[in-house]
């Protein structure tokens, strides 16, 4: 039994969650409407059309919030700030009781010995810049951007030390601008790789803007990151999961780490003629922007074989099968002419592994495989920004959450991970998802992640009441002796 390197000594054992999720308070003390707020409300968008109006209330309850991760222990918070509460507009008049909610909880986790990791952007566009300029479809917007980050930049850059600025692009646009499950609830290829472009250049910018103002802090990209493997030892399976892991990886990971478009793919969308426009000033935007850290939100890998294209029929199979609300495991429906994977790859169930109870597989060793692949073709330090098991979670007549499975599931986890320290990783922290159960952007309430249980359902508010479950305390040991157990 090989023995494994400790986590380093200051190590960030965290939790994370997301303003919409959680925040609740649409519309108080002058916050405007964000393209969720709007989304939410179309009828079956959402599980039983859930929205974050009310949410978990954090937005009046963040002092109680923070004083359990004061007992938990919790040494870094991740959360994310509501554009358009700051800017209900998107940009222009800034709205100071905004900016001082964000100021009061990042006092309040200080004060708790508790470090604030901020995320810029978790997908709550303000919606006043969706009907202005087509949101990420126009650079407009990232002017506004600028000038929402420079505002937090210049509020919190002496007191928050790491900062996420897009949290899953990966996700949000594909989801957003492929499926119609997130707004602005389009389905155009060429859209996509559009709006996704000139995003690049909103991180990018920011992240430029950040050097110049906050010379001291840390800033990276959260990226859902998933590791691809083949079916088989076929080489024409190799060659798919080569061609997968470019399409779903790379394209992110090379534009935030080299500047630049993975050639292959880029070759393929030119040639479908959905390639994005980049102008020769982008190149160079974009080469001179470089993250200090990466962000890896880490729930699965996926598998994949060779797209043979003969038999459609297999494929109208797989597409049922995918048909989830997992953006991880989307699948082209059939607008084949649209869809860059058809002659790249098609992805298929992995036989080795277990699903949780909505269709995610389960791949702890996958982790191990995620963190290695991308510290060793990057070579930045590592903030896994997200890991966790969204269950249905019971409520014991004793108010107690017997949550086994959850710790199973991180303990499995963390485990991979300490061994990917030992492999030579460069890992700043950890966050599990999530600190409190809260809103599942399609899935309501039912699907929690939380190490602490907030009594509400979809239908009823209750009293949302905070309760520790056993993953609570098992997580607050954990942090105590630094992961030396595992
Ligand atoms: C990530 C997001 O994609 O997955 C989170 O960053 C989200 O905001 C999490 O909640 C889990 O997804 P879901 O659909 O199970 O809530």
């Amino acid at each position: 039994h090989e023995t494994l390197d400790s986590f380093p000594k200051d190590f960030l054992w965290g939790a994370a969650s997301a303003a919409y999720q959680i925040e609740g308070a649409f519309d108080a003390d002058g916050k405007g409407p964000s393209i969720w707020d709007e989304f939410t409300k179309i009828p079956g968008k959402t599980f039983e059309g859930t929205n974050g109006d009310v949410a978990i209330d954090h937005y009046h309850r963040y002092k109680e919030d923070v004083k359990l991760m004061a007992d938990m222990g919790l040494k870094a918070y991740r959360f994310s700030v509501s554009w358009s509460r700051i800017l209900p507009e998107g940009e222009g008049v800034v709205n100071e009781a905004g900016l001082q909610f964000y100021e009061d909880l990042v006092d309040e986790l200080i004060k708790n010995g508790v470090e604030p990791v901020l995320t810029l952007y978790h997908w709550d566009l303000p919606l006043a810049l969706q009907e202005k300029y087509n949101g990420w479809e126009s650079r407009e917007t990232i002017k506004a951007f600028k000038q929402y980050c420079e505002l937090l930049f210049e509020r919190l850059g002496k007191k928050v030390t790491y900062w996420v600025t897009f949290n899953e692009q990966n996700v949000f646009t594909s989801m957003g601008y492929r499926w119609e499950s997130h707004p602005p609830n389009v389905s155009d290829t060429k859209r996509l790789f559009e709006a996704n472009h000139i995003i690049n250049l909103a991180n990018a910018e920011a992240i430029n803007l950040f050097k110049e103002m906050v010379p001291e802090g840390k800033i990276g990209p959260s990226f859902g990151y998933g590791p691809v493997y083949p079916l088989t030892s076929d080489p024409s399976d190799v060659l798919a999961a080569e061609n997968a892991h470019d399409f779903n990886n790379a394209w992110w990971l090379d534009i935030y780490c080299k500047g630049k478009y993975p050639v292959t793919t880029f070759k393929r969308l030119k040639r479908m003629g959905i390639a994005p426009t980049v102008l020769p000033e982008d190149e160079e935007l974009l080469k001179s922007a470089k993250p200090d850290f990466l962000g890896i939100n880490y729930y699965h890998g996926g598998t994949v074989k060779q797209n043979k294209l003969e038999n459609p029929t297999e494929n109208e199979e797989t597409n049922k099968q995918f048909s989830s609300t997992d953006p991880y495991l989307m699948q082209p429906k059939d607008e084949q002419s649209q869809s860059p994977e058809v002659p790249m790859f098609q992805s298929t169930e992995n036989p080795s592994l277990e699903k949780t109870d909505w269709g995610w597989e389960i791949d702890p060793v996958g982790f191990r495989v995620a963190l290695r692949q991308v510290f060793a073709r990057y070579d930045l330090p590592l903030f896994v920004t997200e890991n966790g098991l969204g269950a249905l979670d019971e409520l014991t007549k004793e108010e107690e959450i017997h949550d086994d499975y959850r710790i199973a599931y991180l303990e499995n986890h963390i485990s991979e991970m300490k061994k990917s320290i030992s492999d030579g990783v460069d890992m700043i922290g950890y966050c599990a998802w999530s600190f409190t159960d809260l809103l599942s952007w399609l899935n309501g309430y039912k699907k929690r992640y939380g190490f602490v249980y907030v009594n509400r359902t979809e239908t009823d508010e209750k009293d949302m009441k905070r309760i520790p479950k056993k993953s609570f305390y098992w997580y607050k040991e954990l942090i105590e002796n630094n992961g030396k157990n595992i």
